[in-house]
């Protein structure tokens, strides 16, 4: 990345080439820009930078593919939300630290609702009356080259890279588009009711203060966290591209697994990560690459620490699309190849509960029911193996098997790992399950390295087996099902792979 050779901070252009003519020597600079070389810009090169540049317009742009479905989604969201002035905002940059950024991932709710991703961007939908809206994406537009911004400027073209024209932006998402520079005044001068999707977009938000209630703004972050718990055509396909790139990640992981560099956890993420990169936009969570006793944390991110032969490594990582959908699938795999005999009991446990739960969803049936089915399997298990006193139904009514489940058997997937998440509980949690729904169905058992009420030989193992699911009109689909799951056949699996 280049420094600030001849980058200014400001974007005040029109006096930036003048500004930084005139005092060569002399002026104290600000304490901000003591470290910076502040570029001498004489009056010929700035003449010289306007000129000379083609015009890269793109007159043959086709609508993006989901143009179409984000066009019935507004229609939806309009008709929930009739003669109210609807704010939408893709969300800013974060900063990292100093002057680095955190890669921006623009929020779904826009995405969803527009088709694209760019950092700044607001979607509004103003209402035409009792009924519709007219909608309105504001972009930050091509950079001006009169003016010397487009050079001159942090958030230049030249630093930051071609944008799309407004004109071109209105071709690729159907949607008309305006300059964002105005958005905050029109939004601070518009008068009526408004809502505004909270927490992405500080800026919007101030100039929205004294129109918006959080209760009002609650109710559109739900209704648009409920319309995505069934997803549309552009959506499966999304899902599946996602699992299908998780699969082959989870293969790069198993053919590097019995190779000398392969001895962290740090190495598998990174291996897991190329896949991501290369074929979507990141991972959608971070990958959860816990070798050995690790795998008894549930969410066990720091992925420092080794991976030795003997061990069990339970790899939970899903690969997200450039459209922002994201797989979730769980692995647990010997790291040599062979499971021993208890690490086998355990893992034929949970695969023996995630096809009890797998079997449980279909249209119809209620959320709950493929945890409970799940649960059930292990909580048997548990109770066979002397690890908690039974009957079985007396465990299930206490929850005592939790110590060793700890968590539900799976939840919503979509453009947000946990999908949904603002969706009312009788539509999610004590909701039915509809075609068209993507969840995740992942039990596990964990035994933590210092659970004294285990046999010692337990501790320190933890198994979850985790797929992506698509509820269809007579069951599910196994998005992930390329992954195999059955103990013997992921022995089988993994020594072809290591070949
Ligand atoms: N990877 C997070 C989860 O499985 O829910
Ligand atoms: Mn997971
Ligand atoms: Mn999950």
């Amino acid at each position: 990345m280049a420094t600030e050779q001849t980058q200014p901070e400001s974007a005040s252009q029109e006096s930036e080439a003048q500004q930084s003519e005139a005092p060569e020597s002399g002026e104290k600079p600000t304490e901000e820009r003591k470290n910076a070389v502040t570029p001498r810009v004489s009056e010929e090169l700035a003449a010289n930078m306007k000129q000379g540049w083609a015009d890269t317009e793109r007159r043959d742009l086709e609508p993006v593919p989901q143009a179409e479905h984000t066009a019935r989604r507004r229609a939806a969201l309009s008709a929930r939300f009739p003669g109210e002035r609807l704010v939408i905002p893709a969300g800013r940059l974060k900063t990292r630290s100093n002057d680095t950024d955190y890669p921006f991932r623009s929020g779904v709710e826009y995405a969803y609702l527009t088709g694209n991703q760019t950092e700044d961007g607001v979607l509004v939908m103003e209402p035409t009356g009792a009924s519709g809206h007219a909608s309105t994406l504001y972009l930050l537009p091509r950079s001006n080259r009169e003016n010397g911004e487009f050079w001159l400027s942090g958030q230049g073209e030249l630093w930051v890279g071609r944008r799309n024209s407004l004109t071109e932006a209105e071709r690729l998402y159907g949607i008309p588009v305006k300059d964002v520079r105005t958005v905050a005044d029109t939004l601070r001068e518009a008068t009526g009711p408004v809502r505004v999707v909270r927490s992405h977009d500080a800026e919007i938000e101030a100039a929205l203060t004294d129109k918006v209630t959080a209760e009002r703004d609650a109710e559109l972050r739900t209704f648009l966290s409920e319309m995505r718990l069934v997803k549309d055509d552009f959506e499966i396909a999304e899902m599946t591209r996602a699992c299908d790139s998780t699969v082959r990640g989870f293969e790069d992981v198993v053919r590097v697994l019995d190779r000398a560099q392969a001895t962290s956890e740090r190495y598998i993420e990174g291996t897991f990560f190329l896949r991501a990169r290369v074929e979507g936009n990141d991972v959608g969570y971070g990958s959860i690459c816990a070798a050995g006793p690790h795998a008894t944390t549930l969410h066990w991110v720091r992925n420092d620490g080794p991976v030795r032969p003997g061990d069990l490594l339970l790899l939970d990582a899903g690969v997200e699309t450039t459209e922002l959908y994201t797989a979730d699938v769980t692995r647990t795999l010997p790291v040599d190849g062979r499971f021993t005999e208890l690490q086998r009991r355990i893992y034929d446990a949970v695969y023996e509960a995630q096809e009890a739960g797998i079997a449980a969803v279909r249209p119809g049936a209620k959320f709950r029911d493929f945890h409970e089915a799940a649960q059930r399997v292990l909580t048997e298990k548990l109770v066979e193996w002397g690890l908690v006193e039974g009957p079985v139904e007396r465990v299930l009514e206490l929850g005592l098997q939790r110590r060793w489940t700890l968590h539900g058997t799976g939840h919503m997937l979509g453009m947000d790992v946990h999908d949904c998440s603002a969706a009312r509980r009788e539509s999610y949690a004590e909701g039915t399950l509809e075609p068209g729904m993507c969840l995740t169905v992942e039990p596990g058992l964990y035994f933590q390295p210092d659970d004294l009420s285990v046999p010692e030989e337990y501790r320190g193992i933890g198994v979850r087996i985790e797929d992506d699911l698509l509820v269809t009109e007579d069951g599910n689909r196994n998005l992930s099902a390329a992954l195999p799951r059955r103990s013997s056949d992921v022995e089988a699996w993994m020594a072809e792979l290591r070949g």
